[in-house]
């Protein structure tokens, strides 16, 4: 049997089984979504958004990307943020980075990766911010882990200075915004950084005519 036929199998049981606890399952989802979370995660495979919090569909509108970044000329992630705040309203947003991840790995080493080399090049600009302290950890794999939880505070960050979340704070005091950091191997998020409504943002990052 070819790889992929399991997957459209294992479609079908499942359709099923939510039918049978649920005959209205599907009519219920069709309807509308109201999420009341927007996570923003990596695309390791391992890192399966829903699952590691226990959501349902229709709990979660969900971005992911290769280690976790909120860059500002992003226009996928942009527009899912402004769709995520503005339209749907979401109460929370979750920036979840895990240890371990491959992308914050490879932007520490120094080689030419091609197109990746843009994209990495947004964690390796956290790492010049933060280089004093983690050149004063000597062990490459404690280092590694602080990288990943700085890169998630610097994410959080990054969505402070969006006139989006700015316009949100200041009319509707959401969403509130967490940073954290998924351990692949115990399965539990720590929580790294975090900013409630109406926290303060550097003051060159304002817009003062929201
Ligand atoms: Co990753």
């Amino acid at each position: 049997m070819k790889e992929y036929i399991k997957l459209l199998l294992a479609n079908k049981a499942w359709a099923e089984e939510k039918i049978q606890e649920d005959d209205s399952y599907f009519v219920r989802m069709a309807e509308d979504q109201t999420p009341n979370y927007l996570w923003i995660g990596c695309s390791d495979s391992r890192v399966p958004a829903n699952e590691v919090i226990g959501a349902e569909p229709g709990e979660l509108f969900v971005h992911r990307n290769i280690a976790n970044m909120v860059v500002h000329t992003d226009l996928n992630l942009l527009s899912v943020l402004q769709y995520a705040v503005e339209e749907l309203k979401v109460k929370h947003i979750i920036v979840c980075g895990h240890y371990g991840c491959g992308g914050v790995r490879a932007a520490l080493n120094h080689h030419n990766m091609g197109m990746l080399n843009k994209w990495l090049r947004n964690v390796k600009d956290v790492y010049r911010l933060y280089s004093g302290e983690l050149e004063g950890i000597d062990n490459v794999e404690l280092r590694l882990r602080r990288l990943i939880e700085l890169n998630v505070k610097e994410q959080v960050i990054n969505l402070s200075k969006t006139s989006i979340v700015q316009k949100a704070w200041k009319y509707h005091q959401r969403p509130h915004i967490h940073g954290w950091v998924y351990g692949l191997d115990d399965g539990i998020l720590k929580t790294i950084y975090d900013l409630p409504p109406g926290s303060p943002v550097e003051p060159i990052y304002q817009y003062d005519d929201l």
